[in-house]
């Protein structure tokens, strides 16, 4: 009876979806590299790609626009909802939202593909509509209504910061939304299935991926990679400050992966967005976000010990600094990456409905032996 901890190594379904070479860094969404869809695709186009199953003709992408364009607009339910809840944790306001959600569609329950790709169409229109006004709440400001021109990514910087971004900011934004939107058997994506599995709904399914991905260990390190830039401040401070949580045997947030046991390919894209960023926001020196996160970087490279563990930089790390340097809360890093990987975990979920055999792994059992029942007032 082997136990696989934390499942490592098993194959737990056929997925079309996407795949990932951990040991020479690739990743495909349905057969296309990460690298050609950030630099020639757009958010929208690449949703369609992971809901369909292949990229749209010019009439299929202008009419999923408008369908995504439609379905922005909140229930006056919900916008109160978002109003009334705490703002202080936007990844548990999000969660709680979406669930939310679920209650206002009568037909929640329906597992059938067209009414299944509908409810995606909606959750993945919907969700950066949240997001940006659980940010607008928690800054005291506003909600604002989508604006029907503007791209997704173009109209959450709009609703976030309520003026409308250069188009510069908006295409690195809509770049990070392809990066975060997919990723084969996460632990976000497993969650979502090992929901759908039992034929609960797809608001119950994505409601369980949001919580798992808000963990650190997933999602969540983006902001605990913030956090770390801030506290290490200065790039002279980095060696040290990583030297210190390495003897500690602390583990440093935006590295380390199952899969990949190199750099990861989302992580080189958004390095160089980091970059260009920094140059154009004028930070410049050496305590430039970026010039700090490259020094972290080249510091856990040359770490043979971690380096032959497979501890490469992954996806949250590099994302930190460029949602910084687009004017983004920290607190709102975790909640992005679940509306833009809500486009993934809709295409996992069409996959789970329409092949579905429920999850039920054992455990293997190691407690106490069979044993006689003390009545209390005896114990
Ligand atoms: N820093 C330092 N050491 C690390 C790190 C890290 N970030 N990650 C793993 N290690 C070490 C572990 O301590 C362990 O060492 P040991 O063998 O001496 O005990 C070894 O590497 C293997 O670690 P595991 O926990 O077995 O690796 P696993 O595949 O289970 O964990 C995980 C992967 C959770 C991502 C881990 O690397 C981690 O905690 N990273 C930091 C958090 C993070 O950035 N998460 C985002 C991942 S990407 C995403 O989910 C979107």
């Amino acid at each position: 009876m082997e136990v696989a901890k934390g499942l490592e190594g098993i194959y737990a379904v056929e997925s079309a979806i996407a795949t990932i070479d951990g040991l020479k860094g690739i990743l495909h969404y349905r057969g296309y590299n990460i690298h050609d869809l950030a630099e020639k695709s757009t958010f929208e186009e690449t949703c369609y790609l992971l809901l369909y199953g292949e990229l749209p003709t010019k009439e299929q992408l202008k009419e999923f626009e408008i369908k995504l364009k439609v379905q922005r607009e909140l229930p006056k339910e919900i916008v109160k909802l978002i109003k009334i809840l705490p703002a202080e944790k936007p990844m548990s306001t999000l969660r709680t939202v979406v669930s939310a959600i679920g209650l206002y569609d009568k037909d929640a329950d329906a597992l059938g593909r067209e009414a299944l790709i509908d409810k995606s169409i909606n959750l993945i229109a919907k969700l950066p509509v949240i997001v940006a006004s659980i940010g607008r709440v928690a800054k005291g400001e506003k909600i604002l209504k989508p604006k029907k021109g503007l791209s997704t990514a173009a109209n959450f910087l709009y609703m976030l910061h309520g003026k409308r971004p250069d188009k510069f900011h908006a295409r690195v934004f809509d770049i990070c939304l392809i990066l975060h939107a997919e990723h084969e058997l996460n632990a976000s994506s497993f969650t979502a299935r090992a929901t759908a599995s039992t034929l609960s709904d797809i608001y119950s399914a994505t409601t369980s991926a949001i919580g798992a991905l808000k963990g650190a260990w997933h999602g969540g390190a983006n902001e605990q990679v913030i956090k770390m830039l801030r506290e290490i401040g200065s790039a002279e401070r980095v060696e040290s400050y990583l030297r210190e949580k390495i003897e500690k045997k602390e583990r440093i947030m935006g590295f380390g992966h199952r899969v990949y046991k190199a750099k990861d390919p989302r992580a080189t894209i958004l390095e160089r967005y980091s970059k260009e960023l920094a140059e154009k926001a004028g930070d410049n020196g050496n305590n430039s976000l970026y010039q700090i996160s490259k020094k972290i970087e080249d510091f856990m490279s040359s770490q043979q010990k971690l380096t032959e563990k497979g501890i490469f930089v992954n996806v949250d790390f590099y994302s930190a600094s460029v949602y910084t340097y687009l004017d983004i809360p920290p607190s709102l890093f975790t909640p992005i990456f679940a509306a833009s990987r809500m486009s993934g975990w809709a295409a996992q979920l069409l996959e789970q409905y329409a092949d579905n055999r429920i999850f039920r792994p054992r455990a293997k059992y190691v407690g106490a032996e069979e044993r006689n029942y003390v009545s209390i007032n005896k114990r």
